[in-house]
């Protein structure tokens, strides 16, 4: 599975380094670093809603560093 989180400048505004974190964070704690391949983008084309996430490519809504681990949990841990 591969994860990216968008590095440009609107989402990193929002607050993109935070989330990157938490996801390397959540990774490591579920152990998943052999099954998820976290990557950093440059704008991915939707600035306009919280952090752009992309998990195999499908937008991940409404990520912020506040929501990012309800969002892991539900849409990274119950897909593998
Ligand atoms: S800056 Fe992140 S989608 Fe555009």
């Amino acid at each position: 599975m591969e994860i990216k989180v968008c590095i440009g400048s609107s989402c990193h505004l929002r607050g993109s380094y935070e989330v990157i974190e938490k996801l390397k964070q959540l990774i490591a704690d579920n152990k998943l670093e052999g099954k998820v391949n976290l990557a950093a983008s440059f704008c991915l084309g939707k600035c306009g809603t919280g952090v752009t996430v992309t998990c195999n490519g499908e937008f991940l809504d409404g990520v912020t560093p506040e929501t990012v681990e309800g969002i892991f949990n539900e849409r990274v841990l119950k897909a593998l």
